[in-house]
C-alpha cells in the first residue's frame, strides 16, 4: 500500500513524464519546421519513449492499489535558437527529471517502502541512458559546428534510431 505522500509524489512523476513528451513533441514539430527529419523523427521517438515512462508509472501505483489522478500539462518552449540550443535543452531537461527521480527514491528510503525503491531503480538506470543519449547529440552538434553538411550528416544518422514498444504498450519486450 503507498502512502498518500508517496502517491502524489507518484502522480507527479507522471505529470513530468507526459511534460517531457509533450516537450520533446514541440520539439520534434521544431525541426519538421527545419527540414530536418532525422532530429524530428529522434524527438518523436523520444517522445514515445516518455509515454512509456508515464505508462510505467500509471501501472506502478495501480498495482499497489492507488490511483493516478491526471492534472494539467504545462505548455512547452516552442522556439530555439539552433538545433544544439534543442539538444542542449533536453539534455538540461533529463538532469532535472534525474533530480526528480533521485527526490522519489530519498522519499521511498525515508518512508522504508521498499517495493517503491525497488521499481523506481529501473528509472535510475534509465536516466543514466537518457542523458547520455541527449548528451551524445549535444556532443556531436558541437563538433560539426554547425556546417551545412555537418549537420546534414547528424540528422540523417539520428534518422536511423529505434525504439521497441515496451510489453505495456503492447510491444514484445
Ligand atoms: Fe522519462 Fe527522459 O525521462
Amino acid at each position: 500500500m503507498l502512502s498518500d505522500k508517496m502517491q502524489a509524489a507518484l502522480n507527479q512523476q507522471v505529470n513530468a513524464e507526459l511534460f517531457s513528451a509533450y516537450l520533446y513533441y514541440s520539439m520534434m514539430n521544431y525541426f519538421e519546421s527545419k527540414s530536418l527529419p532525422g532530429c524530428a523523427h529522434w524527438m518523436k521517438l523520444q517522445a514515445l519513449e516518455e509515454m512509456t515512462h508515464a505508462r510505467k508509472l500509471e501501472a506502478f501505483v495501480n498495482e499497489r492499489g492507488g490511483r493516478i489522478l491526471l492534472t494539467p500539462i504545462d505548455g512547452p518552449e516552442t522556439e530555439w535558437a539552433s538545433p544544439l540550443a534543442v539538444f542542449e535543452e533536453a539534455y538540461k531537461h533529463e538532469l532535472k527529471v534525474t533530480k526528480m527521480i533521485n527526490d522519489l527514491v530519498d522519499l521511498a528510503i525515508k518512508e522504508s517502502d521498499h517495493a517503491t525503491n525497488n521499481f523506481l531503480q529501473w528509472f535510475v538506470g534509465e536516466q543514466v541512458e537518457e542523458e547520455a543519449s541527449a548528451d551524445e547529440v549535444v556532443q556531436k552538434l558541437k563538433l560539426v559546428d554547425s556546417t551545412q553538411g555537418g549537420l546534414f550528416m547528424v540528422d540523417r544518422e539520428l534518422g536511423q534510431r529505434a525504439f521497441n514498444l515496451p510489453p505495456e504498450f503492447g510491444g514484445g519486450a
